[in-house]
């Protein structure tokens, strides 16, 4: 059942945005680029986006059409997931609004959300709607007799995220470095066919600093480079990633600079402190310590049949997809990384581990945050840290109350069900609910708390909200 949380939204709403609110905007220059950078051709225009609330279903259609434009705007940004930007609410963070009315997806579409209606620097997108905000474009194209863009043709293609919230962001890079060399020319190859398409939760930026390696299974380089991936459309040529390249390291460094927020509800510190002890004794060797003094970080990859969680994401990328990545300009030229010219680079692996191109399973995430960044997982199958610490109990099907906080079980606040609702469902409606037993959405594994009491799990609980 839905539960009201006055004091955290309330705190939330004050504490977090005059705490660790987003810069103005281009006080710094890595915020600047990712706020007004269009590196991407457009998606759609002014026009359509007013116009997207005539092709929705009742009985939002109709609500729509009775309300203010404001309130109008305000539906829209909901439905996919968008949030207006402090400085000008009529814009949302996650597009580049130019001047000319176009909008352009940016980095922030999946790496920009917000909790309690502030955004909060670095804390993934877990509203966002891309694939209904798609096919609600290219509706409203269609009667506006507009071409379509790279993303209309893109999703008649391949799914763009079956669960809102949640990308296909894996398989998108895999598309796009298939028409590159290793210099990221473009050759034509023929579209493949076989892909594992499957749904990712993006990770907060504030690890980006914790960590040695990039993704779910470690497997790309870290540097300012590796994080142009995702502009590999056909209209940017070799020379764009080259002329971008220094507005990339400043967008490095914006990341680098990023902070943890912190929980800002009431902490018992007597339990949390037993809890850290239990944390110390079950769960630091993987996920590192956390202290004013300095904290660890192993970087930790756990095998994949040890970790248990859902192995389609460690599955569905091939060595030569991980080597072709590692292989070309983006792994090349990375401070502390020999890159492919170190002939022995492939071969050297991760402590033990076997090859980069060849991970052995999951990397431990840095918990720094924790409490902001639900649903957890990579495939972000899990709504709670209290459902985390009890894989018995963790939802088949689950979906968000809005925006609902729950400070109790530390995440989302959520309805459990049993299964999907009986009956077809509009898509829109669908890909609001978490159903795990959907290939790549698992919620399966990582059964290290069943080792722990009762008692300890709510010390342990207590003590995460303080990282
Ligand atoms: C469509 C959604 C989407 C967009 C747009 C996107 N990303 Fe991501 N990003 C993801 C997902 C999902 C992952 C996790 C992938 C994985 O672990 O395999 C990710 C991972 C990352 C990571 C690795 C973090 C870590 O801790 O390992 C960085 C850094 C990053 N993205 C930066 C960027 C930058 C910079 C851009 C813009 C150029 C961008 N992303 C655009 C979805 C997106
Ligand atoms: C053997 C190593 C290992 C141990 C021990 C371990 N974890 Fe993990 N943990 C992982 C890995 C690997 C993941 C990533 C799994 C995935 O995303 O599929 C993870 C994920 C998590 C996440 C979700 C992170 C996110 O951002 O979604 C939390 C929270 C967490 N662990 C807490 C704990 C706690 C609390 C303990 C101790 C009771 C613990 N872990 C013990 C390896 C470990």
């Amino acid at each position: 059942m839905p539960r009201t949380t006055p004091f955290l939204a309330a705190a939330v709403l004050t504490a977090i945005a005059a705490a660790t609110g987003l810069p103005a905007f281009s006080a710094d220059p890595g915020w600047n680029h990712l706020r007004s950078r269009a590196y991407l051709p457009p998606d759609f225009d002014q026009e359509v986006f007013d116009a997207l609330p005539t092709v929705w279903e009742e009985p939002a259609a109709s609500q729509a059409a009775t309300a203010t434009p404001e309130a109008r705007r305000r539906m829209a940004m909901d439905r996919y997931g968008l949030t207006p930007d402090p400085a000008d609410p009529s814009k949302p963070l996650q597009y580049v609004v130019a001047a000319d009315g176009s909008w352009t997806m940016s980095c922030l579409a999946c790496h920009q959300g917000q909790l309690g209606g502030r955004a909060i620097p670095g804390l993934p997108n877990s509203n966002y709607a891309l694939e209904t905000l798609t096919e609600d474009v290219r509706l409203v194209k269609v009667k506006q007799r507009k071409p379509f863009g790279h993303m209309d043709m893109g999703s008649l293609l391949l799914p763009l995220g079956t669960t809102n919230g949640t990308t296909n962001a894996v398989m998108f890079g895999v598309a796009l470095m298939r028409h590159r060399n290793a210099d990221l020319e473009i050759v034509h190859r023929p579209p493949k066919f076989d892909m594992v398409h499957h749904d990712m939760d993006a990770p907060p930026w504030w690890h980006y600093a914790k960590k040695k390696r990039l993704y779910a299974d470690g497997f790309a380089a870290k540097g300012h480079r590796m994080l142009m991936q995702f502009l590999l459309v056909k209209e940017n040529g070799p020379e764009k990633f080259r002329q971008w390249e220094d507005e990339f390291r400043e967008i490095e460094a914006w990341l680098l600079s990023l902070r943890p927020p912190r929980w800002p509800g009431r902490v018992d510190a007597a339990l949390a402190e037993r809890g850290r002890a239990v944390f110390g004794r079950h769960c630091a060797d993987c996920h590192g310590t956390y202290s004013d003094a300095g904290d660890t970080y192993p970087g930790r990859i756990v095998a994949i049949d040890e970790i248990g969680t859902d192995r389609v994401r460690f599955d569905s990328l091939t060595r030569e997809n991980r080597r072709d990545l590692n292989d070309s300009w983006f792994g090349r030229g990375i401070a502390g990384e020999p890159g492919v010219d170190d002939p022995g680079w492939f071969g050297r692996g991760i402590a033990g581990e076997p090859g980069v191109d060849a991970p052995a399973g999951y990397v431990a995430p840095p918990l720094d945050g924790i409490w902001a960044t639900a649903p957890y997982f990579h495939n972000g199958s899990v709504p709670t840290l209290w459902h985390l610490l009890r894989p018995g109990s963790r939802p088949a099907v689950w979906k968000r109350s809005g925006d609902g906080y729950d400070e109790r079980r530390v995440g989302l606040e959520v309805e459990e069900r049993a299964a999907m609702p009986a009956g077809k469902l509009p898509p829109v409606e669908r890909r609001r609910h978490f159903d795990t037993t959907k290939p790549g959405k698992s919620a399966a594994g990582h059964d290290y708390p069943d080792l722990l009491s009762e008692e300890e799990k709510t010390e342990v609980l207590e003590y995460l909200k303080t990282l």
